[in-house]
């Protein structure tokens, strides 16, 4: 297994061009699962989880090419061959559960893994299912598989999440486009990549109002046609890579994001003393070499909240702050696995439950650290930027699964990481 070495080198300076959304793409892939003309897609990650995902559709029937150096991802499903998303995808990548709408809208019926466990929690698909259920369909949880069918098709329903789950938002949507009649989903989740596979839907002939709102409501179509469509600029990576200059200090230009992906993120980044100016390309970040940045508190929330998904890269920046930080993950019941492997670093951090106690230090320790989860093994290697010496990032096949060239990309801004095959 791979490893990636990182040496603090000092502060960073350059530009990053930020890929897009790894979470977006992997709601937008299982669309084409509801037409039979193409689906287009343009500026897609070129990630391990999209070639897995890739399988998938392929092994459903559809046709998944990877063009331009995996930017362009062109998939068109005439005749579906099965309707059946096997354990053995579904357990490397719960987003495997995406195809369980499309396929009861197109299909009628439909047989996916539940995903089990993964290193961050329990990870249930109860939302997905009870709202499957409302538009008509009929699921029975049998040898670890949803067994799903629609034999009269799905119909117009209103549902109301417990939780604004983001991927019971997504199959419910997709599953309505073509369900008869209007279906109202209310607490529905409201992050960018929902308005995403919206606006994609809407290109292709669905008719639906509120993303991005808790309130969405679908007019059911007969039939959806194809589409070209950009992928919307990765927010989570967005956030990853401002987070570089925050660390190791110096000035980067993150190039693609925009504000109104990262508000909350950025808000929290400026209270700590960290400078962000918004520019005609991106997002510039600036911290002065030597300035310490300052502790702050930071609660997840669903978007517009604090995300989930930048919580580890945020706690490697406050174990150097000054002062005292409390970190409360409220998403997942076991995101804080990076906080034992940055202790090995010299940080000073608490772990009680849901929160985490940082207690800033002056400079971290390189060390050979292990990474837990795709978030978790991006925040060592940020750790490792400020670090004094050499920090060894082991298992970094998480990381393949988020991060496209993050040894290039960091080499770009000045850092001393390089990619060691093992
Ligand atoms: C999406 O996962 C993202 N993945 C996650 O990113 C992200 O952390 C998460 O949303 C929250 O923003 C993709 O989009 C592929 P949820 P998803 O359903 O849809 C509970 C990354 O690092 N829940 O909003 O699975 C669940 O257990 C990944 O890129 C139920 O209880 O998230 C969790 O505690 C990690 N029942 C909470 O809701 C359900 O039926 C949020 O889950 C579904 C979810």
């Amino acid at each position: 297994m791979d490893s990636i070495v990182v040496t603090g080198n000092g502060p960073l300076s350059g530009e990053i061009a930020i890929a897009g959304a790894k979470n977006a793409c992997l709601a937008l892939m299982p669309a084409t699962l509801l037409t039979e003309e193409p689906l287009i897609l343009t500026g897609a990650p070129r990630l391990s989880d999209i070639k897995t995902m890739t399988v998938l559709l392929e092994s459903l029937g559809a046709d998944a090419a990877s063009l331009q150096d995996g930017q362009v991802l062109a998939m068109s499903s005439h005749d579906l061959k099965s309707t059946r998303a096997d354990y053995d995808i579904v357990r490397k990548m719960r987003a495997s559960n995406l195809v369980l709408g499309p396929l009861l809208a197109r299909e009628g019926h439909a047989e996916v893994s539940l995903p089990g466990g993964c290193a961050i929690g329990a990870r249930p698909m109860d939302l997905h299912q009870d709202g499957l259920e409302a538009l008509g369909a009929e699921i029975e949880l049998r040898d670890g598989y949803l067994h799903a069918k629609a034999a009269n098709g799905l119909r117009g329903a209103q549902i109301a999440l417990r939780f604004p789950s983001v991927g019971a938002t997504e199959n419910i949507v997709m599953a309505a486009t073509l369900a008869k009649g209007t279906t109202v989903l209310d607490n529905a989740a409201r992050e960018p990549e929902i308005v995403d596979l919206v606006r994609c839907l809407r290109a292709m002939g669905a008719q639906i109002e509120g993303e991005g709102t808790s309130r969405i409501e679908i007019q059911g179509v007969d039939r959806l046609g194809g589409a070209t469509h950009r992928v919307v600029t990765d927010r989570i990576e967005l956030g990853t890579y401002m987070l570089a200059p925050a660390i190791a200090g110096g000035e980067v230009e993150c190039l693609g994001g925009t504000l109104d992906l990262v508000q909350s993120f950025v808000d929290k980044l400026v209270e700590t003393g960290v400078e962000v100016e918004e520019t005609a390309r991106g997002l510039k970040v600036r911290r002065a070499p030597g300035a310490r940045v300052q502790a702050v508190d930071v609660e997840t929330a669903v978007f517009p909240g604090f995300p989930t998904d930048l919580q580890a890269q945020m706690m490697a920046l406050l174990t150097t702050a000054e002062g005292v930080s409390q970190l409360h993950e409220t998403i997942f019941e076991n995101r804080f696995m990076h906080a034992p492997e940055l202790t090995r670093m010299g940080a000073e951090i608490d772990v009680q439950g849901g929160t985490a106690t940082v207690t800033g230090v002056a400079r971290l320790k390189g060390a050979p650290v292990m990474a837990t989860d795709l978030r978790a093994s991006v925040s060592l290697i940020l750790a490792g930027l400020a670090a004094e010496g050499e920090t060894v990032v082991n298992r970094v096949y998480h990381l393949d699964r988020g991060y496209e060239q993050v040894v290039r990309k960091l080499r770009g801004v000045g850092a001393q990481v390089e990619r060691v095959k093992g």
